[in-house]
């Protein structure tokens, strides 16, 4: 059984905590500590996160030690995994701090803030021989992974295959992903709200959909994107609160994709449109499932394994290490490209809409 390790109890950090100790009562890791900078975070209060349901469970926070500094963490505790989950401007430096004491690494999205330090924390796992797996999450959120599966397949893919045998959608022509809600509030420091630390809307929210543009369709030539700062105040600095982009590819398909987290009061929510040569499928507001509708009238509602994805990314770690085996759905360089797409997303928005070449 491995042990574990979190670092960040906050908002997401908590979520973590959740499934970790749901994989302890499987069986499958013995978490040994918690570590965060604020020890206020060691006891057992309220965490109000912004995705519904995330987080919420209370926890007997004597069953593991606490550390105040990830130093103390590597020294003390003899781990075989680490999930990381701080502020994002962190997330590089103490990955590698991580993966250099032989630890595998889970870190949170995004991998980090530039495409150069993404490179280091590859190179570090390298060198170490450890696992770095970065939780761009929705690789494994049923609703996308039905998705992936009729772009690769065409064919309706769950766990009843033959149930829609009549079924071929064909080729993918284009497809639309939205993101938003309301501005980030309650993190630590305000992190969110500073673009050095956060990256804004574009690097820390619209990423998930840029994940997926490049999960599903592979990495775009280009990219036009347009960007808005739309929030204004003295402690607020976060670049860009709105953007929309195209994705330019050789074959011409149409892709783009919005986000928006200006939208205070209404909660948060997830959305795409993607059609094919004979019906399109459909992803509607505040996650409500897919469905896919023929061009000969057949709506259908795909059934997908729909348990929590953030148990699932870590559960899907843990059999890697286990295994020895090859990470074919997350693999680090996926993320460090997606992180590519975005730094030529935020490239052109500073230059008005111009045709950024992904590089
Ligand atoms: N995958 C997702 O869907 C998703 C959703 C939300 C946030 N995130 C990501 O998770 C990360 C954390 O976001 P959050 O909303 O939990 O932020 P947060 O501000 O709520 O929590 C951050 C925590 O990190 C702690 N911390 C700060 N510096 C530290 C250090 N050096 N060592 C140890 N602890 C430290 C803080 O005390 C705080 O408890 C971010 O990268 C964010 O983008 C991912």
């Amino acid at each position: 059984m491995l042990n574990a390790g979190l670092i960040g109890l906050g908002g997401m950090g908590r979520g973590h905590l959740e499934n970790l100790v749901r994989l302890e009562k499987e069986g499958l890791v013995h978490l040994k500590a918690v570590c965060d900078i604020d020890p206020s975070k060691f006891a057992n209060v309220e965490n109000n996160f912004n995705i519904k349901g995330i987080g919420e469970s209370k926890f007997d926070f004597d069953s593991f030690a606490h550390y105040t500094s990830v130093d103390d963490l590597i020294a003390n505790e003899k781990l075989d995994l680490v999930v990381i989950a701080i502020p994002t401007y962190l997330h590089a430096d103490n990955a590698i701090k991580c993966l250099d004491a032989g630890i595998n690494v889970m870190s949170e999205k995004p991998m980090s803030l530039t495409s150069a330090d993404c490179d280091r924390m590859i190179e570090a796992a390298k060198k170490n021989g450890k696992y770095l797996m970065i939780g761009q999450v929705l690789r494994f959120w049923g609703e996308y992974t039905v998705l992936k599966n009729l772009v690769e397949d065409s064919k309706i893919c769950d766990p009843a295959k033959k149930a829609y045998p009549d079924i071929d959608l064909g080729k993918p022509l284009a497809g639309y992903f939205f993101r938003g809600g309301a501005q980030p509030t309650g993190s630590w420091q305000n992190w969110y709200w500073h673009k050095e630390k956060s990256g804004g809307c574009i690097q820390d929210q619209h990423i998930h959909d840029v994940d997926m543009i490049n999960w599903l369709f592979g990495m775009p030539k280009a990219v036009c994107s347009r960007g808005r700062n739309l929030i204004k105040g003295d402690d607020y600095d976060a670049g860009y609160d709105a953007v929309s982009t195209q994705y330019i590819y050789d074959d011409d398909i149409v892709i783009n994709s919005q986000d928006d987290w200006t939208m205070n009061g209404r909660g948060f929510w997830m959305e795409y449109r993607v059609s094919f040569e004979r019906g399109s499928v459909i992803m509607g507001a505040n996650n409500g499932g897919a469905v896919v509708m023929t061009h000969d009238g057949k709506d259908v509602t795909p059934a997908f394994d729909s348990d929590n994805a953030y148990y699932k990314e870590v559960k899907y770690l843990i059999g890697l290490i286990e295994s020895c085996g090859e990470n074919t759905i997350n693999p680090p360089t996926a993320s460090r490209d997606t992180i590519k797409i975005v730094e030529a997303e935020v490239k052109s928005c500073d230059l008005k809409g111009q045709i950024v070449e992904v590089k």
